[in-house]
């Protein structure tokens, strides 16, 4: 990896951004106003409605996620062991450690002697869905796997169906892999796009990160090799990377080696996915990473514009459930024309929510980061698509949400500008509502966020995963629950609660 010195601006001394650590519902007032006369919910949620009935009257199988969730809340002791499993599956290296390790993690539970039959419950439903997938009787020995296992059995059929709910959200364990179940699936529906996702991130050794970096390189390579750098970049496949994957010490308090090892590793990356003219999305991690990414992306940005300025395939995703993500749409935007260059932004709600709760509180701070009411992010996502497509001088918009009222409503205002966007997905959610939305519209476009790689680099992002589709308040879990009316699952978001949802970190530590 090629080094070179780059200026060192210290974040300290920049105020780009407000304080994240402010009152919410200050901020929601502001994005309720910003939102005004903008956005007729009411209508949006007319054009939701037959998405929505179309999917519960064709519902995923009973082994994906959302269906797998709704039965065992991760919130219930099933919900709990399913986690721990998954976390024990993912660490062990070999089959053999993890079926034994299960076993003692089941057996000090006390889930035996639950009254409600939890690990039985949990067990038979895992045993049904393993049955289903685990090779045929004979194919690994004399009776299969479960004669071979013996008493293990259940441990063995649960680990199984833990990897295999693991493997819905990997598209392939090779890029070269993943792109053919992508063209397949574009056969079906011409208008995906890809972004793979090679799986890794937070990188602990030198090691690591040249290990993720050289996966980043391969993949370009592979993706570059079958696009078509004529086109243009919103049409081609990209790749979508994380910064902690390709430092160790990706931390403020690293900065000056961040700006000097980490952002020429980066650019080598935009380099060549300028060359073959694919978009290439900074992914967007913890809150108290936001100003150093920022910092590298400014940096990135000053070389875009000087060694590719036609190049408009590089770009960041922008979380809405930061109290100042709209200033931070308006501060890249700014980026973007100081340079003179375009850029693609990712709208997400933000796949870190409990983390960020959790460490604003260990740490006392002033207030969250982060947005405690689910419809608070739900109004700043509105606001910031809005703050997105008004920038579309400089910005192409991509809206990532599964949620079918959100994307009534991003389309509802986009037709409004006029205003050229596309969506995106991830693999392995939101297929049902984006089989009824793109059949509905054919002009849409959905990029499918596709992540590559092996299981031992899955773990953090099946943990989100599990608990994004497992809360109660997440849409796609709301889809799959039919005990949820149509009026709740579509309700306008579009109001204010005054208070927290949660009493604020330092009211935890007081008065003792
Ligand atoms: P909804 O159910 O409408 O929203 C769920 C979201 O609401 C939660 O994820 C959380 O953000 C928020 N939320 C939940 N509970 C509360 C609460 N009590 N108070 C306030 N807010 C709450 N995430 C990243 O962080 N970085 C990325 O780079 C990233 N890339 C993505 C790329 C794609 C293509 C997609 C589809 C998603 C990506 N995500 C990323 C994940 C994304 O943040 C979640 O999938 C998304 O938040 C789910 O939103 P939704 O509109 O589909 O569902
Ligand atoms: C995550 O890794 C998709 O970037 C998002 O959770």
């Amino acid at each position: 990896m090629a080094t070179s010195p780059v200026q060192d601006t210290s974040p300290s001394t920049m105020q780009r951004l407000p304080s994240p650590y402010r009152p919410e519902a200050a901020v929601v007032a502001d994005r309720l106003q910003s939102l005004h006369e903008a956005l007729d919910w009411a209508a949006a949620a007319a054009a939701a409605g037959p998405w929505v009935q179309a999917v519960r009257r064709h519902p995923p199988p009973f082994w994906a996620m959302e269906s797998l969730l709704k039965e065992y809340p991760i919130s219930s002791a099933e919900g709990l062991a399913l986690m721990r499993l998954a976390e024990a599956l993912l660490r062990v290296p070999d089959a053999e450690t993890a079926v034994a390790l299960t076993a003692d993690q089941l057996s000090r539970a006390d889930f035996e002697g639950a009254a409600d039959g939890a690990l039985a419950r949990l067990s038979q439903s895992a045993i049904s869905l393993s049955k289903r997938f685990l090779p045929a009787e004979g194919a690994q020995g004399e009776g299969g796997v479960f004669a071979r296992l013996g008493a293990r059995t259940v441990v063995a059929a649960t680990l199984r169906a833990v990897q295999l709910l693991g493997r819905q959200f990997v598209l392939g364990q090779t890029i070269a892999d993943a792109m053919r179940e992508a063209a397949a699936a574009r056969r079906r529906q011409p208008q995906l796009r890809f972004s793979y996702d090679m799986l890794g991130e937070g990188a602990r050794t030198a090691a690591d990160a040249e290990r993720y970096f050289v996966h980043y390189e391969e993949a370009i390579s592979a993706i570059a090799a079958a696009g078509d750098p004529g086109r243009p970049v919103q049409h081609n496949d990209g790749i979508s990377i994380k910064l902690s994957a390709l430092h160790p010490r990706y931390e403020a308090f690293q900065h000056g080696r961040v700006m000097q090892e980490l952002v020429p590793r980066v650019a080598a990356l935009c380099r060549r996915a300028a060359a073959a003219n694919i978009n290439l999305t900074i992914d967007a991690e913890e809150v108290d990473r936001l100003e150093l990414s920022l910092d590298v992306f400014e940096a990135l940005a000053a070389q875009v514009a000087r060694e590719h300025p036609r190049w408009h395939g590089f770009g960041l995703a922008l979380q809405a459930y930061q109290t100042r993500a709209q200033e931070l749409i308006g501060h890249v935007a700014q980026v973007a024309r100081r340079h003179g260059i375009r850029l693609m932004c990712r709208l997400v709600k933000g796949a870190y929510w409990d983390a960020e709760i959790k460490r604003a509180q260990e740490l006392g701070l002033p207030h969250y980061p982060v947005f405690t009411h689910k419809h608070h992010t739900d109004v700043s996502y509105l606001a910031c698509a809005r703050a997105l497509l008004q920038a579309q001088d400089v910005i192409f918009p991509q809206f990532a949400t599964h949620n079918a009222g959100t994307i009534a409503a991003i389309v509802q205002m986009a037709r409004g500008m006029d205003a050229k966007f596309e969506l995106q997905r991830l693999h392995g959610m939101g297929e049902g509502v984006y089989r009824e939305v793109l059949q509905d519209d054919p002009t849409l476009a959905c990029r499918v966020y596709a992540p590559v790689g092996r299981h031992r680099d899955l773990l953090a992002y099946l943990v989100r995963r599990l608990l994004e589709n497992g809360a109660n308040s997440s849409f796609v879990h709301q889809l799959a629950d039919e005990s949820i009316g149509m009026d709740e699952l579509l309700r306008s978001p579009l109001h204010l609660a005054p208070q927290s949802a949660l009493p604020l970190p330092p009211a935890l530590y007081r008065p003792a």
